[in-house]
């Protein structure tokens, strides 16, 4: 059987915060990631996770290494090109959900695939009512954001991450600001529509409980990925 190609991979990833006294937030970091895998990033507070996420994510850019994603070396990459990829490639969540309050739940999920302009909107419009539904939102899906709970908000951050289809969702911490119960579904549904989807996972977490569930886990410690 011919093995596929890392989705993302990266070598030497180094990102060095340069002032009078410089600090390194990654260490020559070599990550794989395989298409549709779940990885957990984990790791003492302060020791680089979120640092690396924002690097495999495109959100930063690394002082020196290199970055491929879906066959392209993001390191030569222009600012568009990357911006791109992020919108149409890649899905993020973070501990807070981040939605725009003046929009309805849908509208918040409908707004990357307009951005990204490349379905036509009632069709894009069927599939966010569809992931909703699935998230367990239906009866939700017109309420704006102060009228829902975190967790249910945080289920239509994931909506919104997985509109445009990504390659791969990142998320750091998502589960971070939920009681257990919201938090326990938050878990399920980003396992099941991974699957379903065929995204991969990066996940940047403290639950261990749910770092178990990954297929692998990268652990960082002072910004080196440990061996
Ligand atoms: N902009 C910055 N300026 C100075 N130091 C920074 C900056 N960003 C991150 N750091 C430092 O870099 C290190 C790595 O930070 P990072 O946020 O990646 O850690 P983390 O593993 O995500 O921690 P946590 O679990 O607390 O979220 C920390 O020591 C942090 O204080
Ligand atoms: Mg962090």
């Amino acid at each position: 059987m011919v093995k596929q190609p890392p989705l993302l991979r990266t070598e030497k990833l180094t990102r060095t915060l340069t002032g009078e006294i410089p600090i390194t937030l990654v260490k020559q970091a070599d990550v794989a990631i395989h298409a549709g895998e779940f990885v957990a990033i984990v790791g003492p507070s302060g020791s680089g996770k979120s640092s690396l996420l924002y690097l495999l994510g495109l959100l930063d850019k690394p002082t020196s290494g290199d970055l491929f994603f879906d066959g392209m070396n993001m390191s030569t990459a222009t600012e568009h090109e990357r911006a791109r990829t992020r919108l149409a490639k890649m899905g993020f969540v973070f501990q807070f959900h981040f939605l725009l309050p003046e929009f309805s739940a849908l509208e918040n999920v409908l707004l990357p695939m307009q951005q990204l302009g490349e379905v036509p909107f009632e069709q894009g419009k069927a599939r966010a009512i569809e992931l909703l539904t699935r998230l367990g939102l239906k009866e939700q899906m017109h309420k704006r954001p102060h009228q829902l709970s975190g967790g249910q908000s945080q289920r239509v951050a994931i909506a919104r991450a997985l509109i445009n289809k990504p390659q791969m969702l990142l998320a750091d911490e998502p589960t971070g600001n939920l009681d257990s119960t919201s938090g326990n579904t938050v878990k399920q549904m980003f396992r099941e529509l991974a699957r379903t989807e065929n995204c991969a996972l990066a996940i940047v977490t403290h639950d261990d409980s749910f770092s178990a569930q990954a297929d692998r886990t990268i652990h960082i410690v002072d910004g080196v990925i440990q061996p």
